[in-house]
């Protein structure tokens, strides 16, 4: 019988967790549950014994993959792995995994929900401007960014996209609608809106400065529901100073909130916690896939999900 932890500082629905607790429980496994903790410590603790782990943007540090002395497999129940300490994890002989398109829908049906507000000036009464005949930029056309590019010809959306699939693959972007881009700059300059889908790693940290956001139109629109990490804060601020009609939605509160948020009330939009992949629908399909996807591990060594060497 193998302990399979379940750590969610932002927990899943309770559906979700007696569906997880269902696929464990029925492979003869148990379950351990930790859900809305404060503190690191906490963590560390439930880790002590457990052979695997369910994560959601918890942080999986070399700390606490030495700490889970038995831990075979961390599943990250999500698309980004970056709160996974790769180096740690197979240092250690842990194999790190996550679930890649099992929450894209609801991060795609956010994009749109943060969009709207901000071009209707958060539903104040003030005439805002419509999402028809604007050009949309998807900076990375992985799961997400596919979905998005279907809503937005639904919504009679211009879409151009960039990518390194869609560079090597011209048939997907006829497939979605979508015109390829041969360089992310390319983008800004020619979208009125660009919504980033990109991994935070060391190629795109901070990659979203005043070089690429400058060459946007002066009303034009940044959302994020990627990484904090990916846009550059100090840069955003200056251009939003710059361009008075620049808006900003992001999923992802950055360091800089309060500063945003006093600046550029109307035209800055923050979750209070972030909530792209928060519908119940995400929850079940990323927290199942993640429990099925260790039970498979377990009994016939499948790795197909596998992120670290
Ligand atoms: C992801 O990478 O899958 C999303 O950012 C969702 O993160 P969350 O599970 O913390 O909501």
């Amino acid at each position: 019988m193998k302990k399979i932890l379940v750590a969610t500082e932002k927990p899943f629905s309770k559906e979700a967790v007696d569906g997880i607790r269902k696929i464990v429980e029925e492979s003869g496994n148990e379950l351990v549950l930790l859900e809305n903790y404060t503190d690191n410590q906490q963590l560390l603790d439930a880790v002590a014994e457990v052979d695997a782990m369910i994560i959601r943007s918890d942080k999986a540090t070399r700390e606490v993959i030495e700490a889970a002395k038995n831990l075979k497999v961390v599943v990250r129940a999500g698309a980004g792995y970056d709160n996974i300490d790769l180096e740690a994890a197979t240092e250690k002989g842990v194999v790190a995994m996550n679930t890649p398109g099992q929450n894209s829908n609801a991060v795609a049906e956010l994009v749109f929900g943060m969009l709207i507000s901000l071009v209707r000036s958060g539903f104040d009464g003030a005439a805002g401007s419509e999402l028809r005949g604007k050009k949309l930029g998807l900076h990375a056309f992985g799961y997400i960014g596919k979905l998005v590019a279907q809503i937005a010809n639904g919504f009679g959306m211009e879409v151009y996209a960039y990518s390194p699939s869609l560079a090597r693959n011209p048939k997907l972007g006829e497939e979605f609608n979508v015109t390829a881009v041969q360089d992310p700059v390319m983008l800004y300059e020619k979208c009125d809106i660009v919504s980033l889908h990109m991994p935070a790693n060391a190629d795109t940290k901070g990659s979203i400065n005043y070089e690429v956001l400058s060459k946007m139109p002066d009303n034009g629109v940044i959302i994020n529901t990627a990484r904090k990490e990916v846009v550059n804060e100090a840069d955003m601020v200056r251009i939003m100073e710059e361009k008075p009609k620049f808006k900003y939605g992001t999923d992802i509160k950055p360091g800089n909130h309060d500063e945003m948020a006093e600046k550029f009330a109307k035209r800055y939009l923050a979750s209070a916690k972030k909530c792209g992949a928060q519908t119940a629908e995400a929850n079940m399909n990323a927290g199942l896939a993640a429990a099925n996807q260790i039970v498979k591990f377990f009994q016939t060594g499948d790795e197909t999900f596998r992120v670290n060497k």
